[in-house]
């Protein structure tokens, strides 16, 4: 999400779309072509030479019209039948689900010379069928044809996740169609999950004769759920030592700055989610990053500060991490290209997609909230769990506490009432206290369970929780799905 607070205008407009067939000359791969919609994938079983995953993988492109959406699906190392299915995407919006994959809860990791990986002993697909997606169309291995305009928001995005998940449980794995299906991410997951549930919320109500999505929860990892609660967020994060640092990131000077320019930041914002006006919005947007973001964001780059992880370096412009580095450069190799056969549209490999970033700032969602998306699923019996790295600046903690507590929803009496209390994970065979959370339960109308609402946090770990503790997030997955609380 940090380009868009620099990203520039461009104008998009949309082409209609058209139908096309696969190609026939990819014919090592198996092509399912829906019976409920114009759509078609290409799909293949790949084995454990280019991922140590320790059970049975597929990758392939759903084609949507001039979109071609990437995916590589891990089948449950436990039980593919029983145990549930889950979604992963990564943010930014343009940010790549390979770097989940492949740096931080996919059952295979990249080695340290980008060649090769290595298995994941916390991988998510130990108890759960595990599904990347690189989306919107662009990202990643993802690729969409020449004269088309990628999605713009996250509306967009979601029609066409949701068509290629219907497909994928009712055609391609019919046996996960009455699974529990939840839906997680990270970062600005915080924007696509939330119009996602709510698309396949809404589709299964108006179509209940199609094959439904049994979505049960979504969970987000460092999510970009409210911009004005985390930019509110950063004095604490700066300036304090409460996200878990001996002393304060900036000094007395920056943080009074900070401190004086955050009331007008917070009124622009308002302004803008009254008027959702592109202009007003991005006038705003350029007030709090001016005034709070930028004194941070600047430093942010190679060799300077990480705004993933306040005590961690910064290898690479963007990212940070040297594994994304890895992740682009394995999944370029001859040999990962042969065993995926990208057709031809699909060129290369990239982290990220600078294309969907521009798209994304052409609209006011980047300065909005997702907060009446999330409100929505749980009046619909879809429970939600927010976790958090506590050292990430970009989506920090204290924002986000701001925001969970202000949710207007039956829930927020109670859950604002909570104090945030220790909660000890099981790890390993050894039990160690490793953050704080709060949880409720909560009776809505018409609901046949209770909707279940969480905050959890983890201390000395970034935005990349996985990363930094595979062993706690795999953890966090494993309660979640459970249904057994933190605290
Ligand atoms: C798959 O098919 C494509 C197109 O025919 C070909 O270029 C590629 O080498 C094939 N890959 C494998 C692993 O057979
Ligand atoms: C998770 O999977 C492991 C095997 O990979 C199994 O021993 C364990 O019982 C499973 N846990 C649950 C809750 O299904
Ligand atoms: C990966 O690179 C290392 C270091 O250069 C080398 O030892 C190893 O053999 C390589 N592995 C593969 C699969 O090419
Ligand atoms: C505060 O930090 C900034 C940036 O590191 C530095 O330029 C400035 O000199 C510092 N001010 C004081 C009073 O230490
Ligand atoms: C694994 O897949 C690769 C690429 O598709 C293929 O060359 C190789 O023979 C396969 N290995 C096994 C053991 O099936
Ligand atoms: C960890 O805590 C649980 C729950 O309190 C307890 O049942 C278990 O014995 C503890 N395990 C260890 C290794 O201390």
């Amino acid at each position: 999400m940090w380009k868009l607070w620099l990203a520039t205008l461009v104008g998009a407009a949309h082409a209609s779309q058209t139908v096309l067939r696969p190609d026939p000359l990819e014919s090592n791969f198996t092509t399912f072509r829906s019976t409920n919609s114009p759509h078609s994938v290409r799909i293949r079983q790949q084995n454990e030479s280019i991922c140590a995953a320790g059970s049975a993988q597929y990758t392939g492109w759903l084609d949507i019209g001039p979109k071609h959406l990437f995916f590589w699906y891990f089948e449950s190392q436990n039980d593919p039948i029983a145990d549930p299915l889950t979604l992963w995407m990564n943010g930014g919006p343009g940010g790549s689900s390979m770097m989940g994959l492949f740096e931080e809860n996919g059952p295979c990791l990249i080695n340290e010379y980008g060649n090769g990986t290595v298995h994941n002993p916390w991988g998510w697909s130990r108890n759960s069928s595990l599904l990347f997606v690189d989306q919107p169309a662009d990202v990643g291995w993802s690729y969409i044809d020449e004269g088309y305009e990628v999605a713009r928001d996250s509306k967009e995005a979601a029609i066409d996740m949701r068509s290629f998940l219907q497909i994928f449980v009712s055609e391609i794995f019919p046996h996960k169609r009455d699974s529990p299906f939840h839906l997680s991410g990270e970062s600005y997951a915080g924007k696509y999950i939330p119009y996602l549930g709510a698309e396949i919320i809404t589709h299964n109500q108006q179509y209940p004769l199609e094959p439904q999505i049994n979505l049960k929860s979504c969970l987000i990892g460092n999510g970009y759920m409210s911009p004005k609660d985390t930019a509110f967020g950063y004095w604490e994060t700066l300036c304090t030592t409460n996200p878990g640092v001996s002393t304060p990131v900036f000094n007395q000077t920056r943080c009074d700055i900070i401190a004086t320019n955050m009331p007008r930041c917070m009124e622009v914002y308002d302004t803008c989610t009254k008027s959702l006006d592109t202009a007003i919005c991005t006038a705003a947007s350029s007030v709090c990053y001016k005034g709070i973001i930028s004194w941070y964001e600047e430093e942010s780059k190679a060799g300077g500060r990480n705004r993933f992880d306040i005590t961690a370096p910064c290898y690479l412009d963007d990212v940070c991490y040297k594994e994304a580095g890895y992740i682009e450069q394995y999944l370029n190799s001859p040999v990962v290209r042969e065993a995926l056969s990208p057709p031809e549209g699909a060129k290369e490999y990239k982290m990220e997609s600078i294309t969907v970033v521009d798209a994304f700032a052409t609209t006011s969602e980047v300065m909005t909230s997702s907060s009446d998306l999330i409100i929505f699923l749980l009046a619909h019996g879809v429970h939600f769990l927010a976790y958090q790295g506590n050292l990430d600046l970009a989506c920090n903690t204290a924002g986000n506490i701001r925001w969970a507590n202000s949710l207007a929803w039956k829930g927020q009496t109670e859950f604002a009432s909570k104090p945030m209390l220790p909660w000890t994970s099981n790890v390993a065979g050894r039990n160690e206290t490793v953050g704080t959370a709060k949880e409720v339960r909560v009776q809505l109308e018409g609901q046949p369970e209770t909707s279940r609402f969480a905050f959890v946090t983890v201390n000395a770990a970034g935005h990349l929780l996985p990363q930094d503790r595979g062993d706690v997030a795999f953890d966090i997955l494993s309660r979640w799905l459970a249904g057994d609380s933190f605290v």
